[in-house]
């Protein structure tokens, strides 16, 4: 008879034949900033606040003595300071330079990657400049490039085009290949659905657009995996250098496809609406917070990410550690 079950038969032996790993550099931590000079709780998502900028210091040298992969900024910005054209997104000293620039100066080991997109900055909420009741893709692209720059010229090591505007990987390229950063990388948001999962991050970053969807440019979940590796094939194309998925457990499927496919590492982002329901129901006593979580990392460790972003980084490196 077969018997599968001899290799789970101890621990020292199930250890031995495992080969999915998870370590702390997998893990790559999202922060939100704002301008507050004290720190703010996130109720949809426990345990993550909207950091002051020495609170943000604080948790990326938590990042660093920890051994995560990186931390991922993002702002949030007060409703006076947003306008139209999102024109917080690229200023030289906006909230996120700055941010980074304080990072980059007292955990310089730490890699910092840059959410570059406009929707935390515009008075709309959209990904993009809105012309009607559409989003104008081409006027976008230029301010979305202007973004990455300034987030390049603040120290961030990698910038992450998250507004699935077509044609934003090439435009990001080529700034800051002009700008002098040629060897910052992009981690595309490559594949990212139009998603209810979204839903707690919009909360933390006052980020939800306040007028229609983002159906007509992020990706309808059951368009099928055309649309997914159009997408990929096009970023690849135009010079991504790491490509995700987003969200991460709906969508791990995907993740296999794109390995076979492409020689270039993938990440995934287990968003804040897959955290938010871990949390909800360990609060409730349903399930064990610690294995549920490090069980939904692992399978997308397996599934082919290289590292996930995720919430949890901190909380499951600590776990791992122990
Ligand atoms: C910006 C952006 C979003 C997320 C990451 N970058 C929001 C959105 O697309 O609405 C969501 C992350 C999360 O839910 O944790 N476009």
């Amino acid at each position: 008879m077969e018997r599968p079950r001899r290799l789970r038969i101890n621990s020292g032996i199930r250890r031995l034949v495992r080969e999915v790993t998870l370590e702390p550099k997998n893990m790559v931590w999202p922060l939100f900033v704002h301008r507050g000079s004290e720190p703010e709780e996130i109720a949809s998502m426990p345990g993550q606040l909207r950091h002051s900028m020495s609170s943000l210091v604080e948790a990326a040298a938590k990042a660093a003595e920890l051994g995560l992969g990186g931390v991922m900024v993002f702002g949030v910005l007060p409703q006076e300071e947003k306008n139209s054209v999102g024109s917080g997104a690229y200023d030289e000293h906006g909230l996120v330079q700055e941010a980074i620039r304080l990072i980059k100066q007292r955990v310089p080991q730490l890699t910092v990657m840059a959410d570059t997109c406009l929707c935390e900055y515009t008075d709309h909420g959209h990904c993009g400049i809105v012309s009607g009741e559409t989003v104008d893709n081409d006027a976008t692209l230029e301010l979305l490039a202007k973004t990455a720059v300034s987030q390049a010229a603040a120290g961030a090591d990698i910038v992450a085009p998250s507004a699935m505007m077509d044609g934003q990987v090439g435009a990001i390229r080529n700034a800051l290949d002009q700008a002098g950063f040629a060897n910052v990388p992009i981690l595309s948001y490559a594949v990212k659905f139009a998603s209810a999962f979204y839903g707690p991050f919009r909360d933390a970053a006052d980020s939800a657009p306040s007028f229609g969807d983002r159906n007509s440019y992020q990706m309808d979940p059951a368009a099928g995996y055309w649309d997914a590796l159009r997408e990929a094939e096009i970023d690849d194309r135009e010079g991504a250098d790491i490509l995700m998925v987003k969200p991460a457990l709906p969508y791990i499927d995907i993740l296999p496809k794109l390995k076979e496919r492409f020689n270039k590492p993938l990440a995934a982002y287990h968003v804040s609406g897959e955290f938010a329901m871990i949390k909800a129901a360990a609060a409730n006593g349903w399930v064990d917070e610690k294995r549920l979580a490090l069980e939904s990392l692992t399978a997308l460790r397996r599934a082919g990410a290289q590292f996930v972003l995720t919430y949890y980084a901190p909380e499951a490196a600590a776990w791992l550690a122990q």
